[in-house]
């Protein structure tokens, strides 16, 4: 136990601040700039590790300086990186954030991620077909994102689809993974037009929506219960959702139910919106055992 590959994305998150977004057309001056490891998949994959799981990340990188951020950061974590591959022709992929009134909006350039394909997951097969859980999100091909969710069901391997950033995808791809972990508005663009009942009796218990600052609803019996996030100040939400879902996937090869497991994330969550950046707050196992404590 304790197993997880990641397969998914890899960026280098360049953040400004400001006091608001620009219009169309306009120039304005802001305030700070920072350049940090992120990506849906490597920030799900530090989130684990960070709480202590034995985690394998499958994904591309460029062969150039943001390309060794990123290794760094993920090997400082004791991350296996043995199917990280590095591209020559293309860079390593980045996000254009931009923070401001409360809120972030981002720009993705898929760089190495869009050379995310079948073959890579092949060629990682002999680690994935041995993990205790699968992670995926929305940030490389389409086709591998099915490719990766027949083969594990398949093979009999949980995987937990975070369909992040949103967009629509076969229905039929969906009954192959076993948690599948939306905000919102990505649930909107998952299932276009269902209606909730719909969406929870098609789901069957394998849906957890995260909320922001309301916590986590998720279904049981075809109805949504919700685990409440816990009350902090935030200072930058970014990566807040790749943060549960490290962390759920964390509690859960760990044998939490899955409820504690929610709770458990959104502790875990909770912590790292406190800091700037998608993996600068993201806290070990000690740090949340002591916010658990002191909140109970
Ligand atoms: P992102 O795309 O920025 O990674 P998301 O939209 O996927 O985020 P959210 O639903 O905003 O994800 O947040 C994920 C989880 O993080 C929430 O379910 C909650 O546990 C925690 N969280 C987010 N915002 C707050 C907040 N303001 N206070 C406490 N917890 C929060
Ligand atoms: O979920 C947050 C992440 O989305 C950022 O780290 C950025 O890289 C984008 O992919």
């Amino acid at each position: 136990m304790n197993h997880i590959v990641v397969i998914g994305s890899c960026n280098i998150d360049i953040s400004v601040t400001a006091d608001k977004r620009p219009k169309a057309g306009e120039t304005i001056i802001g305030q700070k700039l920072s350049v940090s490891p992120g990506g849906k998949g490597a920030n799900q994959a530090v989130a684990a590790a960070k709480l202590g799981a034995n985690v394998s990340m499958v994904g591309a990188i460029g062969q150039d300086a943001y390309g060794q951020l990123m290794k760094d950061t993920l090997k400082a974590c004791y991350i296996d990186t043995t199917y990280l591959v590095e591209r020559a022709d293309t860079s390593t992929g980045t996000a254009h954030i931009t923070l401001a009134e409360g809120d972030n909006s981002i720009i993705v350039i898929a760089g190495a991620n869009a050379t995310v394909d079948k073959s890579l997951i092949d060629k990682a097969w002999p680690t994935i077909e041995k993990t205790d859980l699968v992670l995926v999100q929305n940030e490389i091909p389409l086709a591998t994102i099915g490719y990766i969710l027949k083969q594990c069901y398949d093979h009999g391997i949980p995987v937990l689809l975070n369909p992040a950033p949103a967009m629509t995808m076969p229905q039929e791809w969906l009954a192959y993974a076993s948690y599948i972990t939306p905000n919102e508005h990505e649930c909107q663009a998952l299932f276009p037009g269902l209606s909730k009942e719909a969406i929870y009796s098609l789901t069957n218990d394998r849906l957890l929506i995260t909320l922001g600052s309301q916590g986590v609803g998720y279904v049981r019996n075809n109805q949504l219960h919700i685990v409440p996030a816990f009350k902090v100040s935030p200072v930058d939400t970014t990566g807040a959702g790749d943060t549960f879902n490290g962390a759920f996937a964390y509690a859960i090869v760990n044998g939490q139910k899955k409820e504690d497991a929610i709770r458990f994330a959104n502790a875990v969550a909770a912590l790292s919106v406190q800091k700037m950046g998608a993996q600068g707050g993201m806290p070990t196992l000690d740090q949340v055992k002591q916010f658990l404590a002191e909140r109970s």
